[in-house]
């Protein structure tokens, strides 16, 4: 496994790695992340291994999608360990720029996905999904991958992502990878290490809620409103825990349905102590 941290080593690198050898070109999978590695991330890594004859990955702690009174300094940093589930997952090749690398002093173009990032986890966190969206961009121009692997569990970042790729005709396919969770069903996230042990079982009720909901919906509750108010009524029972959004919305275009049609989507987002965690499920059809 070879790590870069330079922009023109890791694009001649990569070069080499889909040209070279037998049955050239190669396909090239790449999975941008923050770091901070968990088996939700592994996950990606295993699917891009299946699909792909390389493999590349990104670690870099954008500080663009970060508010200022959020926690990009505090952020989780476990370089070598992340490095060694890379190498265990047979990543070909790792890309771990500065900030100084990635936004030299200066750089003043931005991507905004209009509409979609404004929703959901975007009312929340003004600016983010632009800050996703311009280092996404970029980093695609890097490693100039064929495809590119991203978590169901960031929804609304799959959404902005796959609007960006369509409006700016990137050539590369989004594969969405399932949602991984603990055994007791709570959503992996490098976040949940802020939670302390009292708060770690206050977590539960996100899962909780959205699994409630969803068996609403599949013993037939078609309304947005009752799978809402189920939700709602299960977040009250932690009484610590305070919502931020709760929603049924079209997967893609994030706005409310009134009755769930295919795919729609379930989310929650919630303050647990200090740490905002989300959560969602995709509901399926369920009048046939
Ligand atoms: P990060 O939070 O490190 O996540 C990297 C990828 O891992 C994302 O696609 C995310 O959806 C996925 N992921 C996280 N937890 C998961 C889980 N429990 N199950 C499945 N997949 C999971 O998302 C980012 O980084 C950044 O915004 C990034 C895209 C790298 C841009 O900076």
């Amino acid at each position: 496994m070879r790590i870069f941290s330079s922009i023109p080593e890791t694009s001649a690198a990569l070069r080499d790695l889909r040209t070279s050898g037998q049955a050239a070109p190669h396909s090239v999978g790449f999975v941008p992340t923050m770091g901070a590695l968990h088996a939700g991330h592994r996950s990606l890594l295993q699917a891009a291994r299946q699909r792909c004859d390389v493999v590349a990955a990104s670690i870099f702690v954008n500080p663009t999608q970060f508010a200022p009174n959020e926690d990009f300094s505090r952020y989780p940093r476990t370089l070598e360990a992340d490095c060694r589930m890379l190498e265990a997952e047979g990543v070909d090749l790792v890309f771990t720029p500065t900030a100084e690398i990635m936004y030299p002093p200066g750089a003043a173009t931005w991507v905004e996905v209009e509409g979609v990032s404004e929703r959901l986890d975007g009312a929340s966190r003004p600016g983010h999904f632009r800050g996703v969206a311009t280092v996404v961009a970029k980093l695609f121009h890097i490693v100039q991958p064929d495809f590119a692997f991203f978590g169901q569990k960031d929804a609304v970042q799959v959404a902005v992502l796959q609007k960006m790729v369509r409006d700016l005709d990137l050539p590369v396919e989004l594969v969405v990878c399932p949602i991984v969770r603990e055994p007791d069903g709570l959503a992996l996230s490098s976040r949940n290490r802020y939670l302390s042990a009292q708060e770690r079982p206050q977590a539960l009720i996100l899962s909780r809620a959205l699994q409630a909901a969803a068996a609403l919906a599949e013993r037939g509750e078609h309304h947005a409103v009752a799978l809402l108010a189920a939700m709602r009524e299960i977040l009250q029972e932690e009484p610590t825990v305070r919502v931020d959004y709760v929603a049924v919305v079209d997967p893609a275009t994030l706005l409310p349905v009134e009755t769930i049609p295919a795919g729609a989507l379930l989310a929650v987002a919630a303050y647990v102590g200090s740490t905002r965690l989300i959560d969602n499920v995709l509901l399926k059809r369920t009048d046939g």
